[in-house]
């Protein structure tokens, strides 16, 4: 593991989970974390050793920060991440610009490049499993400013090869230190909230729709594997590799909280909502090495355990 690292967006949820596993893995690993808080949340740092500094990271002056410094990897996680906005122009100013002003600063480097893009990229396909190459329609401004990343990606590789660069296409992330998203926070989170306050969980109707929920561990496990990896540059699927419906997260969300909640079903106010979501995995094992480790089950006991699962909600 490099030593000099950065994260953009270390606050945030991926960011933080990332940056405390590196600090265990590496106790001796400088980290700096940028991260301006406008999603991002400070208890997810609880026990965080490295530099953290307060600022957007598409207004920075990088070269007055890091100077001819380089760090040894950086991972780009910082983005509006409230898929709610629609305002086209505010996505796109924030994520693609931010980034950027960013590779604009690592141009000539020579480091590894990880940074997040979405399964939102692909939006409404034709078939449940989405495989990277298959055609792009992201169906929001959000998706449509990360498909924009990665094609700025792919030029910054080929003008800039001392940079080896991965971008990764999460799928739905779920775990500890999600609550500050609120309404972005992961159906897993939400409906535990639920659930915890008494209250049925909401399903659309008729909850069989299918999406693939992958644990922030195997997340940050292939987050981190891109940066070590030797063949790892492109762009990568991150998931579980399965997808698994509403229903069935009400039934493992009952087994892990004792309880016996019934959906209440309401009709569905998306013209166009997903039925099914799956993450092929094939190429992100060939060249990453990624093995997710957490099925649903398993994911949502190591979260209960965790002791986040449902906590801080106000819904
Ligand atoms: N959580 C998921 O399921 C999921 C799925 C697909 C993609 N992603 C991507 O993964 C990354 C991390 O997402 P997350 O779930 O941890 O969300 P998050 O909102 O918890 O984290 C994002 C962090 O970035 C910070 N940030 C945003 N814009 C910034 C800027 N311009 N300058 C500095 N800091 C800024 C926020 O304050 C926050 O701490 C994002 O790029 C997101 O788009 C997440």
């Amino acid at each position: 593991m490099a030593r000099d690292i950065l994260i953009t967006g270390g606050a945030g949820f991926i960011g933080s989970s990332l940056a405390l596993e590196i600090q265990r893995r590496e106790p001796g690993a400088e980290i700096l974390i940028v991260d301006d808080f406008r999603s991002g949340s400070f208890p997810n740092l609880e026990g965080f050793r490295g530099d953290l500094l307060t600022a957007d990271v598409g207004l920075l002056d990088w070269h007055r920060l890091l100077g001819n410094r380089s760090p040894e990897v950086v991972f780009h996680l910082a983005s509006i991440t409230d898929t709610t906005v629609t305002d086209t122009a505010t996505q796109m100013r924030s994520n693609v610009e931010g980034w950027r002003h960013l590779l604009a600063f690592l141009a000539g480097k020579s480091l590894r490049l990880v940074f997040a893009s979405s399964a939102a990229v692909y939006g409404i396909t034709a078939t449940p499993q989405n495989r990277v190459g298959d055609p792009e329609r992201p169906a929001n401004a959000y998706g449509f400013s990360k498909l924009q990343m990665e094609h700025l990606a792919q030029r910054f590789a080929g003008e800039n090869p001392k940079i080896a660069l991965a971008g990764l296409r999460y799928f739905n992330v779920y775990g500890p230190r999600e609550a500050h998203k609120r309404k972005s926070a992961s159906m897993i989170h939400q409906l535990a909230c639920q659930i915890r306050s008494g209250k049925r969980p909401r399903l659309f109707v008729d909850g069989s729709q299918k999406r693939d929920f992958v644990y922030v561990a195997d997340a940050v496990d292939a987050t981190l594997a891109a940066a070590l990896a030797t063949k790892g540059n492109g762009v990568f699927n991150v998931g579980s590799g399965r997808g698994r419906s509403f229903n069935e997260v009400v039934s493992c969300l009952n087994a892990a909280l004792g309880t016996q909640a019934e959906p209440d079903y309401f009709p569905c106010p998306y013209r166009f909502f997903q039925p099914h979501t799956e993450a092929e995995l094939s190429a992100t094992q060939a060249a990453l090495g990624y093995q997710p480790r957490f099925s649903l089950e398993k994911g949502i006991d190591a979260y209960r355990e965790s002791g986040w699962l449902g906590c801080d909600c106000e819904q």
